[in-house]
């Protein structure tokens, strides 16, 4: 086991970039969090106020007391196993920056590719489609969506009343307070009659005796209602799936991430039975099949 490092061993000295970044990234290492070099990059640039790139040009800057210290204090976060998107509170999706808090689920790099394939599935004839986005979170795919198809609309459904405020921060943040609408709705529970030309969601689909196993950034750090899927991973799953025909328009799709593989068969099964054509499955960055789409006839 590598030994603890303590980084307040920076607070007594003026560290220089260079040596500021190699002793963060040892401590994180010692905490155990995986890519320890490049977090203390992200961390440092932080509190610099600089691109992360920007390290680089100035190793030999030495760090202001007050910078050291706000270094210290954001290692320790992280040291603590925080994710690092909690601790700088921004993640990067897609072509927009959200807040991310602990209310809401960290926006992980798969979803964008969600995001990426919901966009494709909106016929481009349509001037101005409707999107429904279940289980929001950020608004990460909402706001995306929103800002990649001037004329869509977005219903963005959440369950947690805390994410739907995050989600609502973002949205106006992000200048689309006239595209995408954020409701508190346990699923499609509070839409009325309206019908979408496209129902896209990120779920909650891991089975609950996984989370406490996962690593200590997600089983102690993101939403238990974000993650949890039931026994199976599936309770979920499949209520949008036997919902979503009568939320649709004739012709609409839905597209939602799943587990992968084993978990995807069986969303396709269910897809079936509620009678969508045109099932398909997409893989995510990292080879596996995660996606699944169809259109209802
Ligand atoms: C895996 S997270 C996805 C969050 C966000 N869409 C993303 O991709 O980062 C699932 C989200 O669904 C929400 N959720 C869980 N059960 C729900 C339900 N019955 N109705 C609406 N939202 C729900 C959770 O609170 C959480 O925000």
């Amino acid at each position: 086991m590598t030994p603890a490092v303590d980084p307040d061993a920076l607070l007594d000295s003026r560290p220089s970039v260079s040596a500021a970044l190699a002793a963060g990234a040892d401590a994180l290492r010692a905490a155990g969090v995986d890519a320890a070099t490049v977090d203390a990059e992200w961390l440092l640039a932080s509190v610099l106020r600089m691109p992360r790139g920007a390290l680089r040009v100035e190793p030999g800057r030495t760090l202001e007391p007050t910078e050291a210290g706000r270094y210290v204090a954001r290692l320790r976060r992280r040291m603590n196993r925080e994710p690092l998107q909690h601790v700088l509170g921004t993640a990067p999706f897609r072509h927009i920056t959200l807040r991310v808090a602990p209310d809401a689920l960290v926006p992980r790099p798969e979803t964008e590719l969600l995001a990426e394939w919901a966009l494709e599935l909106l016929p481009p004839t349509l001037t101005s489609p409707l999107v429904i986005d279940l289980g929001t979170g950020t608004g990460c795919i909402a706001c995306a969506i929103a800002w990649e198809r001037p004329g869509a609309k977005v219903v963005a459904l959440e369950a947690s009343s805390r994410a739907a405020a995050i989600a609502r921060d973002n949205v106006a943040a992000l200048g689309l307070s006239g595209h995408v609408t954020v409701e508190v709705s346990d699923l499609f529970a509070t839409l009325g009659s309206i019908r979408a030309d496209l129902v896209v969601s990120n779920p909650p689909y891991l089975p609950t005796a996984l989370i406490p196993t996962l690593s200590p950034e997600v089983s102690r750090h993101d939403p238990w209602i974000a993650m949890d899927g039931g026994p199976d991973g599936l309770s979920v799953i499949r209520r949008i799936v036997a919902d979503a025909p009568a939320r649709l328009v004739s012709g609409g799709a839905v597209v939602l991430e799943t587990g992968g593989d084993a978990q995807v068969r069986e969303v396709l099964t269910l897809m079936q039975a509620a009678g969508f054509t045109e099932r398909c499955t997409r893989r995510d960055l990292a080879g596996v099949e995660r996606f699944v789409a169809g259109r209802r006839p």
